[in-house]
């Protein structure tokens, strides 16, 4: 299980001043210095966290990976052909968002031909490519469809759910999960993950990435990067050695 934090709120801090500090560049050696996988950014077509200075630096810095969250604007595919991440998560944007509020809708054609073109771009600059979508059984066929090595399984329902639906909801990330690892696809998940709601969703057992950002990074607020990062790894560390659909280990 690898765990990428996204240091997006980093930024956003810093954009609140409009001043030079927190520096997510520098959020982000910590984070890795405490055992993260990977690190995640995404620039946004407003810019309103993440800048292109970042996204450039973080690439020369980064001693993991960086998995790039975008939509399909043309100038940021061409940033991110230039600067070959590891990886790209297309996601959809829309301005008027506060966060990313749900995954991409594959059944548009549109949405299909502009997601498949971007990826075939993507690809042909030696980058990986993972599509963020519902945990729907559509969605991931469409993505296998897309030629895309990879999804991110958007769990904001499963974390927005109160008590009594959290079980469906978790039942459908075991299903899609499955579903897509028989369709070849490596499974990945992200958005609204916290240290009370992580552990059912890291214990199952056909997700191989999470990406997890606001919440770490107001952890960090509190207790420092580092003891943040590391009760993170923990939980997933204690929840892929039992199984914890049952209950909050926390
Ligand atoms: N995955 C994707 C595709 C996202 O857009 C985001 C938010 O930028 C995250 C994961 C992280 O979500 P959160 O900040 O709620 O942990």
């Amino acid at each position: 299980m690898r765990l990428y934090i996204n240091v997006d709120h980093v930024a956003t801090i810093r954009e609140a001043r409009g001043t030079d500090e927190p520096d997510p560049v520098r959020a982000a050696v910590l984070v890795e210095l405490a055992g993260a996988d990977g690190i995640t950014v995404h620039l946004r077509e407003d810019r309103r966290h993440i800048q292109d200075r970042d996204v450039k630096l973080l690439m020369r810095t980064a001693r993991t990976v960086v998995n790039l969250e975008m939509a399909t604007a043309p100038d940021i595919v061409d940033l991110a052909c230039g600067l070959r991440p590891h990886q790209v998560t297309l996601v959809p944007e829309r301005r008027e968002e506060v966060t990313t509020e749900g995954g991409l809708d594959l059944s548009r054609a549109e949405v299909r031909q502009t997601i498949g073109a971007t990826t075939r771009t993507l690809q042909s600059a030696g980058i990986r490519v993972s599509l963020f979508i519902d945990p729907d059984t559509a969605a991931l066929e469409e993505s296998k469809d897309l030629g895309v090595e990879a999804v991110e399984l958007h769990t904001g329902e499963y974390a927005n759910a109160d008590f009594a639906e959290r079980p469906y909801e978790l039942d459908r990330l075991v299903r899609a999960g499955e579903l897509g690892r028989e369709l070849g696809l490596d499974i990945h998940a992200g958005h609204g993950l916290t240290y009370e709601n992580v552990s059912p969703v890291a214990a199952i057992p056909t997700i191989e990435e999470l990406n997890i950002g606001h919440s770490i990074v107001s952890r960090a607020v509190l207790v420092g990067m580092e003891r943040a990062v590391r009760e993170m790894k923990d939980l997933l560390r204690i929840a892929r050695s039992q199984d914890t659909t049952e209950g909050n280990p926390t």
